[in-house]
Protein backbone atom coordinates (compact mmCIF):
# COMPACT_ATOMS: atom_id res chain seq x y z
CA UNK A 1 0.00 0.00 0.00
CA UNK A 2 1.17 3.61 -0.54
CA UNK A 3 2.01 5.73 2.12
CA UNK A 4 1.56 9.33 2.04
CA UNK A 5 5.37 10.45 2.42
CA UNK A 6 8.46 11.23 0.38
CA UNK A 7 11.78 11.98 0.19
CA UNK A 8 13.74 15.20 -1.77
CA UNK A 9 17.13 16.92 -2.18
CA UNK A 10 17.27 20.10 -4.10
CA UNK A 11 20.49 19.06 -5.73
CA UNK A 12 24.07 21.71 -5.79
CA UNK A 13 23.04 22.73 -9.41
CA UNK A 14 19.56 24.26 -8.52
CA UNK A 15 20.34 26.27 -5.73
CA UNK A 16 23.30 27.04 -7.65
CA UNK A 17 21.40 28.53 -10.51
CA UNK A 18 19.32 30.06 -8.11
CA UNK A 19 15.94 27.85 -8.32
CA UNK A 20 15.29 27.14 -4.63
CA UNK A 21 12.69 29.64 -4.63
CA UNK A 22 10.88 28.55 -7.34
CA UNK A 23 10.83 24.86 -7.04
CA UNK A 24 9.88 25.02 -3.59
CA UNK A 25 6.77 26.76 -4.72
CA UNK A 26 5.98 24.03 -7.04
CA UNK A 27 6.71 21.82 -4.69
CA UNK A 28 3.96 23.35 -2.30
CA UNK A 29 1.87 24.55 -4.91
CA UNK A 30 1.10 20.91 -6.06
CA UNK A 31 -0.17 20.01 -2.61
CA UNK A 32 3.02 18.81 -0.66
CA UNK A 33 3.36 19.83 2.91
CA UNK A 34 7.22 20.16 4.32
CA UNK A 35 7.29 17.91 7.53
CA UNK A 36 10.84 18.29 7.60
CA UNK A 37 13.83 20.53 5.90
CA UNK A 38 17.36 21.19 6.21
CA UNK A 39 20.00 23.50 3.96
CA UNK A 40 23.20 21.50 4.34
CA UNK A 41 25.95 20.23 2.52
CA UNK A 42 26.72 16.40 2.49
CA UNK A 43 30.42 15.54 3.30
CA UNK A 44 32.24 12.85 0.55
CA UNK A 45 31.21 9.70 3.11
CA UNK A 46 27.18 11.06 3.21
CA UNK A 47 27.28 11.27 -0.36
CA UNK A 48 28.68 8.08 -0.55
CA UNK A 49 26.24 6.06 1.46
CA UNK A 50 23.24 7.87 0.38
CA UNK A 51 23.38 6.61 -2.61
CA UNK A 52 25.55 3.26 -2.20
CA UNK A 53 22.76 1.55 -4.56
CA UNK A 54 24.62 3.46 -7.47
CA UNK A 55 28.07 2.49 -6.14
CA UNK A 56 28.91 -0.09 -9.61
CA UNK A 57 27.74 2.14 -11.98
CA UNK A 58 29.87 4.05 -13.86
CA UNK A 59 29.08 7.60 -13.07
CA UNK A 60 29.21 6.78 -9.01
CA UNK A 61 31.94 8.91 -9.11
CA UNK A 62 30.91 11.78 -10.64
CA UNK A 63 28.06 11.57 -8.58
CA UNK A 64 29.44 11.74 -4.90
CA UNK A 65 31.87 14.99 -6.11
CA UNK A 66 28.67 16.78 -8.15
CA UNK A 67 26.38 16.02 -4.72
CA UNK A 68 29.33 17.51 -2.52
CA UNK A 69 30.14 20.29 -4.37
CA UNK A 70 27.85 22.96 -2.81
CA UNK A 71 24.98 22.90 -0.25
CA UNK A 72 21.37 20.96 -1.16
CA UNK A 73 17.69 21.44 0.71
CA UNK A 74 16.66 18.07 1.99
CA UNK A 75 12.94 17.48 2.97
CA UNK A 76 10.59 14.91 3.75
CA UNK A 77 7.27 15.71 2.13
CA UNK A 78 3.82 14.07 2.98
CA UNK A 79 0.83 14.05 0.42
CA UNK A 80 -2.03 11.13 -0.64
CA UNK A 81 0.21 8.88 -3.25
CA UNK A 82 3.85 11.01 -2.04
CA UNK A 83 6.28 8.81 -3.87
CA UNK A 84 4.48 8.65 -7.97
CA UNK A 85 2.90 11.80 -7.49
CA UNK A 86 6.37 13.43 -7.07
CA UNK A 87 8.17 11.36 -9.32
CA UNK A 88 5.70 12.45 -11.53
CA UNK A 89 6.22 16.62 -10.61
CA UNK A 90 9.91 16.06 -11.04
CA UNK A 91 10.02 14.41 -14.46
CA UNK A 92 12.06 12.25 -16.04
CA UNK A 93 16.14 11.41 -14.81
CA UNK A 94 17.24 13.55 -18.28
CA UNK A 95 15.87 16.79 -18.65
CA UNK A 96 15.37 16.10 -22.55
CA UNK A 97 13.43 13.58 -21.85
CA UNK A 98 11.40 15.10 -18.96
CA UNK A 99 7.60 16.43 -20.04
CA UNK A 100 6.72 20.55 -20.18
CA UNK A 101 6.02 21.35 -16.67
CA UNK A 102 7.62 18.93 -14.80
CA UNK A 103 10.69 20.33 -12.43
CA UNK A 104 13.44 19.09 -14.23
CA UNK A 105 11.94 20.15 -17.55
CA UNK A 106 12.14 23.50 -15.93
CA UNK A 107 15.14 24.00 -14.18
CA UNK A 108 17.36 20.74 -14.28
CA UNK A 109 20.73 20.86 -16.66
CA UNK A 110 21.62 17.74 -17.84
CA UNK A 111 20.93 14.14 -16.45
CA UNK A 112 23.62 13.74 -13.93
CA UNK A 113 23.17 18.15 -12.76
CA UNK A 114 19.33 17.15 -12.75
CA UNK A 115 18.29 19.48 -9.79
CA UNK A 116 16.13 17.28 -8.04
CA UNK A 117 15.69 13.96 -6.13
CA UNK A 118 12.89 11.88 -5.52
CA UNK A 119 12.25 8.65 -3.76
CA UNK A 120 11.73 5.86 -5.70
CA UNK A 121 9.74 3.64 -3.38
CA UNK A 122 7.68 3.99 0.20
CA UNK A 123 10.54 2.10 1.47
CA UNK A 124 13.27 4.20 0.10
CA UNK A 125 11.23 7.47 1.47
CA UNK A 126 11.53 6.20 4.76
CA UNK A 127 15.37 4.97 4.44
CA UNK A 128 16.60 8.12 2.72
CA UNK A 129 14.46 10.59 5.61
CA UNK A 130 16.00 8.71 8.14
CA UNK A 131 18.98 9.23 6.21
CA UNK A 132 18.46 13.18 7.11
CA UNK A 133 16.46 13.51 9.96
CA UNK A 134 15.92 12.61 13.60
CA UNK A 135 12.23 12.04 14.52
CA UNK A 136 12.64 15.66 16.59
CA UNK A 137 13.46 17.10 13.12
CA UNK A 138 10.18 16.41 11.30
CA UNK A 139 6.76 18.00 12.10
P1 LIG B 1 18.48 10.50 -8.85
O1 LIG B 1 17.48 9.67 -9.56
O2 LIG B 1 18.04 11.52 -7.89
O3 LIG B 1 19.52 9.53 -8.11
C1 LIG B 1 20.53 8.90 -8.85
C2 LIG B 1 21.25 9.95 -9.61
O4 LIG B 1 22.32 9.52 -10.40
C3 LIG B 1 20.31 10.58 -10.62
O5 LIG B 1 19.32 11.31 -9.93
C4 LIG B 1 21.28 11.40 -11.43
O6 LIG B 1 21.63 12.61 -10.78
C5 LIG B 1 22.49 10.49 -11.43
N1 LIG B 1 22.59 9.78 -12.69
C6 LIG B 1 21.75 8.85 -13.17
N2 LIG B 1 22.15 8.41 -14.40
C7 LIG B 1 23.28 9.11 -14.67
C8 LIG B 1 24.18 9.11 -15.77
N3 LIG B 1 24.00 8.30 -16.81
N4 LIG B 1 25.23 9.94 -15.71
C9 LIG B 1 25.42 10.73 -14.64
N5 LIG B 1 24.60 10.78 -13.57
C10 LIG B 1 23.55 9.98 -13.59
Amino acid sequence: MATNRTFTMLKPDAIENGYLGKVLDMIVGAGFEIKAMKYTRLSEDEAKKFYEVHAERPFYGELVEYMTSGPIVAAILEKDNAVADFRALIGATDPAEAEEGTIRKSYAESKAKNAVHGSDSDENAAIEGEFHFNAAEIF
